[in-house]
């Protein structure tokens, strides 16, 4: 373990062995925690770090920030403000119908479903369900969606509660929420007891495998504990009796994958997984030495925007930021870059509009107002939707708007 400083050692979150550092951002605000005024002093509350662990492959934030501080709150990220995104879940509210056709009154449910971007899919369909939903604020808005809503964390309570009321699942589905939860044996206790013996427990989260590629760190930020590969869930799997039995790749959240797991006695895994895994183990993601390069590529990208960033502002040229993401939250503080550079962020969600950026107190603006604005350059720090905002803001683009774009390299459209 020589690559590994002692300092830097912390326990492995699922086998509790000794994990190594890959990479530090330093002190990071809360990524969603948007302020209604601007905070002056920075209430900067967790070291951003992130190990990965040798044994169990899995790569993790060093230090976490409890779920009742991120998500009891009312929740500002609003899954339906993307149409991509929409299109993407009705077609995967489509295969969990796929999966359970044939059955006799099956049993849908989803971990954290937001505002009921897939269940209301389901709901429709009068196919019976439950989404598992602790921040108040969205789960109502699934419930307007006529999806029903247990606003709790999923843990083996809940799924006790929920067996006793409802029986057990024939899919458990779990959208950029697993990857959420620190507590995976929990959640894993829980799915022993709610899956049922032939169920599908399907989970999508971004991909390890991607962020390497792309070294798009700004997917590293408290709310993403963990950063899967084929490989370390192979591992969780078998730990609670589950195999992965098949992997599909999906084209968002800037590369996410789709794993499908099975309780274990089912036994006929699909040649993807061995045809990702074997990627996975070509890029070493299974060795330590895999993420020694991650660093030195990441502040290479942020001193070739920074440069490309001033460079603008000293020709006197304008620049505003596109979507507040929760990513953004660690691009903009690692940069150190605030009002001074960036003037404000256009995005369409109501809940963040007219609020000031965590940490570094840029103003968040409406659509309405950009184009009326029209500055001379976009910074698109929702780079993972580039597709749709083009597409939106294409008669920006052909008076002169300029986008900047940052991963897999620094470019402008
Ligand atoms: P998302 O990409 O899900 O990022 P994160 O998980 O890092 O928060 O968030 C996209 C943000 O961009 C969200 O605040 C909505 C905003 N957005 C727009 O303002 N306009 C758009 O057309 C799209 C697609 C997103």
């Amino acid at each position: 373990m020589g690559y590994f400083s002692k300092k830097t050692m912390v326990d492995c979150k699922i086998c509790n062995r000794k994990t190594g550092q890959i990479i530090s951002f330093g002190k990071m605000p809360i990524a969603n925690s948007f302020k209604s005024k601007i905070v002056e002093e920075k209430v900067l509350l967790s070291n951003l770090s992130l190990a990965f662990c040798p044994f169990c492959l899995m790569v993790q934030l060093e230090e976490t920030v409890a779920s009742e501080i991120l998500y009891s709150r009312d929740y500002p990220f609003i899954s339906s403000t993307s149409n991509v995104m929409a299109n993407h879940f009705e077609k995967m509210a489509q295969e969990i119908i796929r999966k359970i056709y044939g059955k006799k009154k099956p049993f849908v449910v989803e971990l954290g479903c937001n505002d009921g971007i897939l269940l209301k899919h389901i709901a429709v369909k009068k196919i019976n369900h439950l989404g598992i939903e602790p921040a108040g604020n969205v789960a109502r808005l699934a419930e307007k969606n006529n999806v029903k809503v247990l606003c709790e964390f999923f843990n083996k309570k809940t799924a006790m509660q929920i067996v006793k009321k409802h029986g057990k699942a024939d899919v458990i589905a779990g959208a950029n929420v697993i990857s959420h939860i620190e507590n995976l044996n929990s959640v894993f206790e829980g799915l022993k007891i709610l899956l049922k013996k032939n169920g599908y427990f399907i989970f999508e989260d971004p991909y390890l495998y991607d962020i390497l590629e792309k070294s798009s760190f700004d997917q590293i930020y408290d709310e993403h504990i963990y950063y899967f590969s084929g490989l370390s869930i192979m591992n969780l799997a078998l730990k609670y009796g589950f195999q992965l039995v098949n992997m599909k790749h999906q084209n968002v959240h800037g590369g996410s994958m789709r794993y499908y797991l099975q309780k274990s006695e089912i036994r006929n895994p699909k040649s993807e997984i061995k045809r990702w895994v074997d990627k996975e183990k070509k890029m070493r993601l299974d060795k330590i030495d895999g993420y020694l390069g991650f660093k030195n590529r990441v502040d290479k990208t942020c001193f070739v925007l920074k440069q490309t960033l001033f460079k603008i502002k000293k020709s006197n040229k304008r620049i505003v930021g596109y979507g507040a993401t929760s990513k953004s939250t660690t691009l903009l503080n690692y940069l150190k870059i605030g009002p001074e550079i960036i003037d404000y962020i256009v995005d369409i969600t109501p809940t963040k509009i007219d609020k000031y950026t965590p940490g570094t107190n840029i103003s968040i603006k409406s659509r309405d107002f950009f184009i009326a604005d029209n500055p001379a350059y976009v910074l698109l720090l929702a780079w993972n939707h580039k597709k749709e905002i083009f597409q939106k803001e294409k008669k920006y683009r052909q008076k002169g708007g300029k986008f900047i774009l940052y991963f897999p390299k620094i470019l402008i459209e």
